[in-house]
């Protein structure tokens, strides 16, 4: 921008209070093409200052006698620093640069630019000029300043807007997953529901059936062949039975009896089993690591786990194959435990492999899902694994799997290891004398299983006393009344067996107490719930073994 260009806008404010040199100077600037105002004084000279002010011309002498201009001069934004002409004293040059007046002018106004008189025009421009050029400097800076901060705000706005984007993307996303967790879970319920409802009807079907077929051979007397319908019935409730077992194993709410066990003669001692269950193309093959550690287990549970996992290797090798058993100890450290969710510590690993179909890994994330099978109807009701996993999980492990397509299966089974002894099994079935009328008190809300032990009890010659509630239990309990034997239900009304057993315990310190469970959330590990003299049968139960177990603990006590 040349100088003519500033001259509207930038205008060199004059000051010179003696005679005419204001109006000389100022047409001498404007005659050059500058844009030029004219003050008597310097303090309306000041109140005409602004930032689009050019520069200030003025004598020594008006300068000198104020301090407004310095002060205003101070007052200016950081990037401006108006230039400031001032015109020595003609008369009194050389005495006022003495006394050090122009000095300290010179301090004050940061920008000044003295000029000595006498002075010619084209010196006075040629200064005005370099003054401009400086302020026009000081504009430019101005204006980079301003889009510096203009671009700063862009940007932070930017930035606010993006991440308020992400932040809806984000929350927009959770939503859409929890949605989605939500719909497969209500899937999972779903075939869980399904399959549980689909199955027990079958098995429904088979006892309602059986039994109806029976009252009427009885009613009109036709005996012959009943026993076929009751064996029918027989089968289908234990069917049910299995299936509510395997349920409770997957919901880990099973009753475990978890006992320190040597697991190579456990997996030896099920080689008839399944030698019996595969066909002979199977070769069956052990692996034990000796010195094995026992492992903190319920026997049963774990006896059918392995049969599961070697019904389902059997399964994947329709045209033969080998099936193997094998066991080894592992230590889990730290990092490992915690990645399979279980306590850091040694762990005793049965393993099933077999060298059959294999599957893929979408196939693999499925298969511990309760009701998922890829077996035809009737063939499998995919509970095998997820009673594995469920008593697996109870039991303090885990199970691993790991399998390829076309290259086998194994499935491995971590339980804790321990260095407890092997426990003194009290064989429930020893011999025991028959009841000879010593008394049982019987807790037991649902009508159709009192009925039921009751009738054990008299058929083993006992006298039974029954309550359906706890409450009509304590004062039975309190009173003289004489008893061998409590049998509690686990899950009863208002108070659950265990504090009942507590309360009898307080009237009667020798009382032997048997607790019958369905599922009891408080009783999944026997030996946490049971004290001494105490003992449990699940439901459902076959008479002989609660008859069994009656005897063995009346005998005990007597
Ligand atoms: N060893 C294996 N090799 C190949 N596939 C297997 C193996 N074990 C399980 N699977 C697959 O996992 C599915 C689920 O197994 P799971 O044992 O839970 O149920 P199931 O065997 O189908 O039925 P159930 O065990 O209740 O009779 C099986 O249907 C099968 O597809
Ligand atoms: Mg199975």
């Amino acid at each position: 921008m040349s100088p003519r260009e500033d001259v509207g806008r930038n205008p060199i404010l004059v000051c010179a209070p003696f005679g005419r040199d204001g109006e000389t100077i100022a047409g001498l600037l404007r005659g050059a093409g500058y844009s030029a105002q004219v003050f008597g004084d310097l303090d309306r000279l000041v109140s005409a200052l602004d930032q689009s002010t050019g520069a200030v011309l003025a004598t020594e002498e008006g300068v000198a006698a104020s301090t407004v201009l310095a002060a205003a001069l101070a007052d200016q934004p950081a990037w401006s620093d108006v230039p400031v002409l001032i015109l020595t004293s003609r008369r009194h040059s050389a005495r006022l640069s003495a006394d050090g007046i122009s000095g300290r002018l010179l301090a004050d106004i940061t920008n000044a630019i003295l000029l000595e008189r006498p002075l010619g025009a084209r010196s006075l421009l040629s200064a005005v000029d370099v003054a401009l050029r400086s302020r026009r400097r000081q504009f430019a800076l101005r204006d980079q300043m301003i889009l510096l901060a203009q671009s700063h705000d862009a940007l932070e706005l930017k930035v606010r807007e993006r991440t308020a984007e992400l932040e809806a993307e984000v929350a927009q996303r959770a939503k859409a997953e929890a949605a989605l967790r939500q719909s497969q879970k209500m899937e999972a319920v779903g075939q869980l529901t399904g399959g549980i409802a689909h199955d027990f009807n079958n098995m429904l079907t088979g006892v309602i059936g059986s039994l109806d077929i029976m009252r009427r051979r009885i009613a009109s007397n036709r005996l012959e062949d009943i026993d076929r319908f009751m064996d029918a019935a027989q089968a289908s409730a234990s069917r049910a039975a299995a299936l509510t077992q395997r349920l409770l194993a997957f919901s880990r709410r099973q009753s475990l009896d978890p006992k320190p066990t040597d697991i190579n003669s456990l997996a030896a001692s099920l080689n008839e089993l399944i030698r019996g269950s595969v066909d002979e193309r199977i070769q069956l093959r052990f692996a034990f690591a000796p010195d094995l550690p026992r492992a903190i287990v319920d026997v049963n549970q774990l006896e059918s786990a392995l049969l599961n996992l070697a019904i389902n290797a059997r399964d994947a090798m329709p045209h033969g194959g080998e099936l193997t058993i094998g066991t080894r100890a592992t230590d889990l450290g730290e990092a490992a435990a915690q990645r399979l969710g279980v306590a850091p510590g040694s762990y005793v690993v049965v393993s099933v492999s077999d060298s059959g179909v294999g599957m893929a890994p979408d196939l693999v994330e499925k298969v511990f899902d309760p009701f998922f099978t890829t077996k035809p109807l009737g063939q499998g009701t995919g509970l095998g694994l997820s009673m594995v996993y469920g008593f697996a999980r109870q039991s303090g492990g885990h199970v691993r799997i790991d399998s390829r397509p076309g290259d086998g299966t194994t499935v491995e089974v971590l339980l804790p290891a321990t260095e407890e002894e092997v426990a003194d099994e009290m064989s429930a079935t020893d011999a025991a004398p028959p009841g000879d009328g010593q008394r049982v008190l019987v807790v037991e809300d649902d009508p159709a299983v009192r009925l039921l032990v009751r009738e054990v009890l008299e058929e083993l010659g006992y006298l039974t006393v029954e309550a359906a509630e706890p409450h009509a239990a304590i004062p039975i309990l309190a009173s003289a009344m004489p008893f061998d034997l409590l049998i509690s239900d686990v899950g009863l009304p208002g108070m659950n067996g265990r504090e009942l057993a507590e309360i009898a315990r307080s009237h009667r310190p020798q009382l032997p107490i048997l607790f019958i469970t369905g599922y009891a959330e408080n009783a999944t590990i026997r030996a946490d719930f049971l004290g001494a003299r105490m003992s449990m049968v699940a439901k459902p139960f076959r008479l002989e073994e609660l008859a069994a177990k009656i005897n063995a603990m009346v005998a005990v006590s007597a």
